[in-house]
């Protein structure tokens, strides 16, 4: 498996199936890594933690970085490269990028937009920088961040010029045995409060098939007893993340435990 740290190599691997990560790999990715490879095409797996991703207060400096594991675990997986760039490849500063206009799926539902406003600015810089510099064929996004996933969509399909030959892939959430979805962040869980954060998995679980007042309801109630503070537990639309119309509905939940922030989704 090769490792790419400038931009010249990567040319090579034009037409590739990409999955974006940043880093510290688990299950999640991995099977991301997979679906990848399963499309037949070269895999090249990106890893770089993006600052413009974090405000000031989040935990870009604690971002967990476990690089060596990594590499082994896409190689694994069947990587053919990874591009692990420093912060002045992505972002040089003789060539200032472009902002990306958000679209409206990132802009208006009121969910992580709301909560982490900086978040998709940072998101669709990074993502259309690193598709610009790959130029995959395939790019590979986890489900996990369903809001993220609608929004880089949105994002491709805005500019077919530029990125309108990337067809986006979504891989389902991977879980661990009793439901918690698997994160990066989990790993900041205490064995207390990662049983207190199974509350997202059961509030998304009781909520199938009741309607949106009474899903909301009953999240919100789940969340509360094991001592969540909610961001937001709701019931939306689950392309437009607006209001739920005649189409399929998701569950979306972001809550913070303790400092930590969690986030999760379902159909519902
Ligand atoms: O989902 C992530 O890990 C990140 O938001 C992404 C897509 C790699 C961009 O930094």
């Amino acid at each position: 498996m090769q490792i790419i740290t400038d931009i010249p190599p990567l040319e090579a691997h034009w037409g590739c199936a990409f999955v974006p990560t940043m880093g510290a790999l688990h299950d999640g990715h991995r099977s991301l890594i997979r679906l990848a490879a399963a499309q037949g095409r070269p895999v090249l797996v990106s890893i770089f933690v993006n600052p413009a991703q974090f405000a000031a207060h989040e935990d870009l400096g604690s971002y967990p970085r476990t690089l060596e594991r990594d590499l082994e675990c896409a190689a694994g997986d069947g990587a053919t490269a990874v591009f692990v760039p420093d912060v002045d490849v992505v972002y040089p500063q003789s060539e200032p990028l472009a902002a990306i206009p958000l679209p409206n799926v990132g802009s208006e539902p009121a969910l992580e937009d709301a909560f982490r406003p900086h978040f998709f600015a940072g998101v669709c810089g990074v993502v259309a920088r690193l598709f610009d510099l790959v130029r995959p064929s395939v790019a590979v996004f986890g489900e996990k961040d369903w809001q993220q996933l609608k929004v880089i969509e949105a994002m491709v399909r805005s500019e077919p010029p530029r990125w309108g030959d990337i067809q986006i892939l979504s891989g389902a959430t991977v879980r661990e045995d009793d439901g918690l979805a698997m994160s990066s962040r989990n790993i900041y869980l205490d064995e207390e409060q990662r049983h207190r954060a199974l509350a997202l998995f059961r509030a998304l679980s009781v909520s199938q098939g009741l309607s949106v007042v009474e899903a909301e309801a009953l999240m919100q109630q789940e969340l509360s007893k094991s001592l969540l503070e909610i961001d937001y537990a709701v019931v939306r639309d689950a392309e437009t993340l607006g209001p739920v119309c005649d189409g399929p509905r998701r569950g979306l939940i972001a809550a913070t435990l303790d400092g930590i922030r969690l986030i999760d989704n379902m159909p519902v």
